[in-house]
C-alpha cells in the first residue's frame, strides 16, 4: 500500500498576517498602512463596514483604528461591528478611532471645548506606546471632541494641557489609544509609537521587505499562471517595468514583452527600454517601431482631446496586431497599484476596476485576457523598492510620471517630427540640469513644452524668428494638486542660455509659474 505523504506545508508570509488599518473615514487612513509598511509590517486598508468576522478570517496580527469626521455622537459616525472588540488581537485607536473605543467600551467622549489642532505638547506617562521615548514630546491633534473616561479598565499614559486623557492602554484587554495622529510627521516620537505598538504589543516582526514581497508575488504568479503564456506592454514607465519584471522571474520565457514605441518619448528613452529588457534582462521583447504610423494618424491635428484619441486607438490598434501575430495568449500583465484599487473602491470590498482617469495609451478596459496584477499590494514607493531589489536602473526607477500620448501632448500645435526633435532636444537639456542640480527626485515633474509659435530674436546680427520653449517643473503629492517649483535662478540661465545656444530652433525659452489648479500639470 502506499504511503500517504503530508503536502510541504507553505511557510506563513508577512501577508498571511496584515496588520489591518480599519478606515473610518479620516484623510489620513492611507497614510497610516504606508508608515506601518514603512515599519517593515504588511499592512491593508479595510472598510469599517467589513464585519468582525471578515476581518477575523484575515488573521489579523493587529487592528489601527483610523481618524475620522468631527463626532462619534454624530447620526451618521461610522462605525464598527461591536465583535470586533471580542476578536483578541490587539487594537489601536487613532484620534476618532480612540474615542470610538472609549464610547463603545465604558468610557465617555464630550465636547470639552478643549479642541487641539495642529501641534501640542503631551506628557508620557509610561505605558507600552511610549517606550523608549522622551516623557515631554511634541504630537500633532485635529479634534474637538475629547475622551473623558478612558475604557473600563484602562490607564491613561498620556495627557497635553488641553487634552487630560491624549492616550491610554489597556494591555489585558489588547486595547490601546492615542488621541494625536503616530502617522503623521510633526508627531516628533510618532514612528517609535507606532513601532511600539507593531512590535511591542502586536509581536509583529519586521519582515515584510522589497525581498519578501518578490518572494511572494513569484510564488504567486507561477500558482496564477501555470505553463500558460503571459503577455505585458512595456511603457517604459517604473510600474509596467516593475509588473514585467516580477512576471519574467517568476515564469521567465513564457512572458512575452511589447513595447509600442509610438515616436513620442523622450531622447534615448526608447533605447533605455530595449537595452534594459533585451540586452540586461534578456526579457523576449516585441520592439514595435510605430513611429510613421502614429505621425501620420497625428497629422495636422491641433485639438488635445483629439490627439489623445488618436494616440489612445492606434495604440490599441497597434498592440493588437502585434499580440494576434505571437498567438493565443491567456494572461496579460497590468501595473495596477494598491492606490488604484483603494480608489476605485477596494476597502469597502467593492471589486476594484481599474482607474480609467487619463488611461490614454494605455490597454482598453476590456481586454480578452485574465489580468496577472503583481503590484495590486503596492504603493508607488514600494514599487520603486522592489524595482531596486529587482536591479532595474536608477533612472528607470526613479522617472517622473509621463503621460501616455507623450510628448504629442506637450507640443501645443500640431506634431511634426521636426517640432519633436526640438522638444526632445530642449527637454534632454533641461532633464540634465535638473539632475546635474540633484532636484530630479524633488520634483514631481520637470519638462519642457513646445509652443508652436514664433517669436521674433536676434543672434549674432542676425534677427531670428524661432519658436519659444517654456519650462514646466512642479512639485506635487499626488497629482491632483501642483505647485510650480521655486527652482534657483542660476538653473533657470544654465537651462536657458543651454537651450538657446545649442538648438538653432529656440530663440527664447520661459518659466510656467502657474498652479494646479487652476492650471493642469501638462498643457494639453
Ligand atoms: P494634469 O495635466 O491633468 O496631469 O495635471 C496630472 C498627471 O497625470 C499625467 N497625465 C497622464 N498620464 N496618461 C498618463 O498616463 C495620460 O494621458 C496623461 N495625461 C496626464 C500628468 O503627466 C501628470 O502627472
Amino acid at each position: 500500500m502506499g504511503q500517504v505523504l503530508p503536502l510541504p506545508e507553505r511557510e506563513p508570509t508577512p501577508e498571511d498576517r496584515p496588520v489591518l488599518v480599519v478606515d473610518l473615514g479620516g484623510q489620513y487612513s492611507q497614510l497610516i498602512a504606508r508608515r506601518v509598511r514603512e515599519c517593515r509590517v504588511y499592512s491593508e486598508l479595510v472598510s469599517h463596514r467589513t464585519p468582525a468576522q471578515a476581518i477575523r478570517a484575515r488573521n489579523p496580527r493587529a487592528l489601527v483604528l483610523s481618524g475620522g469626521p468631527a463626532s462619534v455622537y454624530a447620526d451618521d459616525a461610522p462605525d464598527v461591528d461591536p465583535a470586533l472588540w471580542e476578536l483578541g488581537v490587539p487594537v489601536l485607536g487613532i484620534c476618532y478611532g480612540m474615542q470610538l473605543m472609549a464610547r463603545d467600551l465604558g468610557g465617555r467622549v464630550e465636547r470639552t471645548g478643549g479642541s487641539e489642532f495642529g501641534r501640542a505638547d503631551v506628557r508620557a506617562e509610561g505605558g507600552a506606546l511610549f517606550e523608549h521615548t522622551p516623557e515631554e514630546q511634541v504630537v500633532w491633534m485635529s479634534h474637538r471632541d475629547s475622551v473623558t473616561a478612558p475604557p473600563v479598565g484602562a490607564r491613561v499614559t498620556g495627557s497635553s494641557p488641553s487634552t487630560p486623557i491624549a492616550a491610554f492602554e489597556a494591555p489585558e484587554r489588547g486595547l490601546y489609544g492615542v488621541q494625536f495622529h503616530p502617522e503623521v510627521v510633526h508627531t516628533r516620537h510618532g514612528n517609535d509609537v507606532l513601532k511600539n505598538f507593531l512590535y511591542g504589543v502586536a509581536g509583529a516582526p519586521p519582515s515584510w521587505t522589497a525581498a519578501a514581497v518578490i518572494e511572494e508575488q513569484v510564488e504567486r504568479i507561477r500558482t496564477q499562471v501555470g505553463n500558460a503564456r503571459v503577455l505585458c506592454a512595456l511603457s517604459g514607465g517604473v510600474d509596467s517595468a516593475v509588473a514585467a519584471l516580477l512576471v519574467h522571474k517568476a515564469v521567465g520565457d513564457q512572458l512575452t514583452c511589447i513595447f509600442v514605441d509610438h515616436g513620442l518619448l523622450r531622447k534615448d528613452e526608447a533605447a533605455q527600454v530595449i537595452k534594459t529588457f533585451e540586452g540586461h534582462f534578456h526579457v523576449p521583447l516585441v520592439h514595435v517601431d510605430a513611429e510613421d504610423r502614429f505621425l501620420s494618424r497625428l497629422e495636422g491635428v491641433e485639438d488635445p482631446e483629439e490627439k489623445r484619441k488618436r494616440v489612445g486607438e492606434e495604440f490599441i490598434r497597434v498592440f493588437e496586431q502585434e499580440s494576434q501575430r505571437l498567438g493565443r495568449i491567456p494572461f496579460l500583465v497590468q501595473g495596477t497599484l494598491y492606490s488604484d484599487v483603494i480608489e476605485s473602491g477596494g476597502t469597502d470590498g467593492v471589486a476594484a476596476t481599474i482607474k480609467s482617469h487619463h488611461n490614454v495609451g494605455g490597454l482598453p478596459e476590456k481586454v480578452d485576457f485574465e489580468l496577472v496584477e503583481p503590484l495590486r499590494l503596492l504603493f508607488k514607493d514600494e514599487v520603486r523598492r522592489v524595482g531596486e531589489e529587482l536591479g532595474l536602473p536608477e533612472r528607470m526607477v526613479w522617472r517622473q510620471p509621463f503621460p501616455g500620448p507623450g510628448l504629442a501632448i506637450r507640443i501645443i500645435g500640431d506634431v511634426t517630427r521636426e517640432r519633436l526633435e526640438i522638444l526632445r532636444e530642449a527637454d534632454s537639456i533641461l532633464q540634465e540640469e535638473v539632475r546635474r542640480a540633484d532636484l530630479y527626485r524633488e520634483l514631481w515633474q520637470s519638462f519642457a513644452v513646445l509652443p508652436a509659435i514664433r517669436s521674433v530674436g536676434v543672434q549674432g546680427d542676425e534677427r531670428t524668428y524661432a519658436y519659444p520653449i517654456v519650462i514646466r517643473a512642479v512639485t506635487s503629492e499626488d497629482a491632483m494638486t501642483a505647485d510650480w517649483a521655486r527652482l534657483p535662478y542660476d538653473l533657470l540661465e544654465t537651462i536657458s542660455s543651454r537651450i538657446i545656444n545649442e538648438i538653432p530652433a529656440v530663440n527664447r525659452v520661459a518659466l510656467d509659474i502657474s498652479s494646479k489648479p487652476p492650471s493642469t500639470i501638462e498643457w494639453e
